[in-house]
Parts: C-alpha cells; sequence; structure tokens
C-alpha cells in the first residue's frame, strides 16, 4: 500500500509539548533544528476537557519567530475564532469536523481571511461522507491518530488506514491538500504514515522530549528512508 504524497514532507511541532514558560526560546529551538513550521494546540474546555490558549499567545509565537504557524482549533463553534487567528499572523486554521454545524461556511471563512483551510477527524469519525462535499475548499486534512485534548498518547494504529484513504480521496479530487497527521506520531512510525501518504507529520512529545535536536534528526531520516524505498 503506496501512495507517497507529491509534496514535500513536513515535520510540525507541537508547542503543547513545549515549556510555556519559555515558549518563544521552545519554539525556535524546534526550527533551528529544521522544523517546517509550528502547531499550535487550541483548546477550549468544551470540545476537549483541557483549556490551552488561545490567539494573543498564538500571535505572540508567531512574532517571536516569523515562522509558519498552524492553529489546530480543537473548540466548538470555531467560526468565532476565525478572524483572530487570522489576525494572529497564522498560515492555517484547522477545524474539527465534529465541531461545527456549517463545516462549509468555517472552511470559505479561513479562506476569505487569507488562511489555509483545514479540517481534522477524530479518531472514531469516518471518512468519506464527510469530506467530499467540502473537498474544494479544503488545504489541509488532519487526521487525529489520538482522541484530541491530550499530548503524549499512544498512537491509534487504525489511523493508518484513514490516511490511506484520504489521500486517495485526495488524490480523486485532484486537490493539492496536505495530509496532516497528529496523535502519537514518533520517528518509529513516521515512514509508515509518509508511505500511507502522509506529508505533514505533528509531533509533541516525541520533539520536545529529551535532545529536541536529535528527535528532528530522527524523524528525518525516517522519513528520508521511507521516501527512497
Ligand atoms: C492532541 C493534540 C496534538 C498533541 C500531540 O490533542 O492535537 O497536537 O499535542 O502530542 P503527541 O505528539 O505527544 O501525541
Ligand atoms: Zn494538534
Amino acid at each position: 500500500m503506496n501512495s507517497i504524497s507529491k509534496h514535500q514532507v513536513r515535520i510540525l511541532p507541537s508547542l503543547l509539548a513545549a515549556d510555556f514558560s519559555r515558549l518563544g526560546e521552545e519554539a525556535q529551538r524546534a526550527l533551528s533544528a529544521g522544523a517546517h513550521g509550528l502547531h499550535a494546540d487550541v483548546m477550549d474546555g468544551q470540545f476537549v476537557p483541557p483549556i490551552t490558549f488561545g490567539a494573543d499567545i498564538t500571535r505572540a509565537v508567531v512574532e517571536a519567530t516569523g515562522a509558519r504557524v498552524d492553529a489546530h482549533l480543537m473548540i466548538v463553534e470555531p467560526e468565532k475564532q476565525i478572524e483572530a487567528f487570522a489576525k494572529a499572523g497564522v498560515k492555517g486554521i484547522t477545524v474539527h469536523v465534529e465541531a461545527t454545524a456549517h463545516l462549509h461556511r468555517v472552511l470559505g471563512m479561513i479562506r476569505d481571511a487569507g488562511c489555509e483551510a483545514g479540517v481534522s477527524l477524530n479518531p472514531a469519525t469516518p471518512v468519506t461522507e464527510s469530506l467530499r462535499y467540502v473537498m474544494p475548499l479544503v488545504d489541509r486534512v488532519l487526521i487525529m491518530t489520538v482522541n484530541p485534548g491530550w499530548g503524549g498518547q499512544k498512537f491509534i494504529p487504525e489511523g493508518l488506514d484513514k490516511v490511506h484513504k484520504v489521500a486517495r480521496l485526495i488524490e480523486a479530487h485532484e486537490s493539492n491538500a496536505r495530509l496532516q497527521v497528529d496523535g502519537g506520531v514518533t520517528p518509529e512510525n513516521a515512514g509508515v504514515l509518509v508511505r500511507h501518504g502522509a506529508d505533514e507529520l505533528v509531533a509533541g512529545s516525541a520533539v520536545y522530549k529529551g535532545d529536541v535536536a536529535a528527535n528532528i534528526a530522527a524523524f528525518e531520516s525516517q522519513i528520508r528512508a521511507a521516501l527512497t524505498v
């Protein structure tokens, strides 16, 4: 089963696993080690139990690093926050299909605000019908391979099949959308994810636990190996 993406594979550290008291420094550390951007996990205490941070703190990271930052909104009624995150300077905004009754409208709002529009699926959410009708508005599909809310959880292996399915869907629509995987992603499963079509790997613990530069190098070598098979 091989559906390798036409895009360069990106490693996107999740700031959730960083030391929040030194966020700018932590973000920079990952970027200097070769990360292609940063992933900001926004949680509201409703869609998921924890509360993390919002647009103002995300803006501080954008301003401190000048890097590509994508906001992963694990919040209900994401439509209310699109403007604030766009103004914060993020490149992409990803919303959950389970969090809004008006997915098509929200994706349009994100694009109208000048950002890349992403749609995320929880582990138990099926693929085809939820995505088919919004594909023309999608720049990124995020497959959750843990239940959202916390870092450091174990990868749910059934997500692999979903990655493959979405890769085929993207291809069938001749879409340029990115295929992102988030949750329990490590150098050990990076290769198989890439071979199934993932081209953006989000990783929190596997980047920030221990030596950040060595961790990113481990991701890079697994990705390279997967692409040369
Ligand atoms: C989970 C978040 C993830 C999380 C990943 O709700 O969306 O981005 O930070 O953390 P790890 O890589 O530790 O599973
Ligand atoms: Zn995330």
